[in-house]
């Protein structure tokens, strides 16, 4: 399976694409979580990107692409790959599309997650993610057992950085300028599949399953 996750911050494509990696044992790829282990690690690109990221605008596409092109030659994508978070912009989509014609290999379908931008706003606001091992949580709508603590690993959860209301608004508007024109993209391509984002998280992951032919 080959995938693509789109949607605006906050849409849940971390949050799916999780659910989609345990249930058919191939990688996500997050171009975020990637950009974030480097910021972590403090490498020249990720002290560059952070940057941007702090801002809530994009890192530039060449820096993106670099990331992506070579993740996807890595031995664990050969079965298929669920890309969260890219691309993001129409020269990040081309790009792929040559990433993938080199590997001889092609896209399954690209699904779309629509949500409301006042419930992303919530979403974003309230979300902690374990520093320890990684998962996801919401303090209203997937709340840990002890708040401020990984059911899974027992680390301590954090807030992202850009997870701020101004950043979370700056992020949004980047969303409409720059990536929603690839709904339109893939669309024309016929490989779009739309999905209401604002279900619960286990509904939204059936209407993925269905819409990939999959129970
Ligand atoms: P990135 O990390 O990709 O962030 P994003 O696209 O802004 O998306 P998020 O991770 O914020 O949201 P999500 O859709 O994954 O939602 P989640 O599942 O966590 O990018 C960060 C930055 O890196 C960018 O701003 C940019 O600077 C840079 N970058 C990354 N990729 C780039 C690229 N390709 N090009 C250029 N720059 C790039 O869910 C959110 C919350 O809601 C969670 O708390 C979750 O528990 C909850 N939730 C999820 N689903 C539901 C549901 N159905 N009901 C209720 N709550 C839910
Ligand atoms: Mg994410
Ligand atoms: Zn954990």
């Amino acid at each position: 399976m080959k995938l693509i996750l789109l949607g605006p911050p906050g849409a849940g494509k971390g949050t799916q694409a999780k659910m989609l990696m345990d249930r058919f044992r191939i990688p996500q790829v997050s171009t975020g979580d990637i950009l974030r282990a480097a910021v972590a690690n403090r490498t020249a690109m990720g002290l560059k990107a952070k940057e941007y990221m702090d801002a809530g605008a994009l890192v530039p596409d060449e820096v993106v692409i670099g990331i992506v092109r070579d993740r996807l030659q890595e031995s664990d994508c050969v079965l298929g790959f669920i890309l969260d978070g890219f691309p993001r912009t129409v020269p990040q989509a081309d790009a792929l599309r040559e990433v993938l014609a080199g590997l001889g290999k092609d896209l399954d379908a690209v699904v779309s997650l629509e949500v409301d931008a006042d419930v992303l706003v919530e979403r974003l606001t309230g979300r902690r993610t374990c520093g320890g091992c990684g998962r996801g949580f919401h303090v209203r709508f997937d709340p840990p057992g002890v708040a401020g603590v990984c059911d899974a690993c027992g680390g301590v959860l954090i807030q992202r950085d850009d997870d701020r209301e101004e950043t979370i608004r700056q992020r949004l508007q980047v969303y409409g300028a720059q990536t929603s024109p690839l709904v339109d993209y893939y669309r024309r391509q016929e490989l779009l599949r739309t999905v209401d984002g604002m279900a619960p998280m286990d509904e939204v992951q059936r209407q993925i399953l269905h819409c990939l032919s999959v129970q």
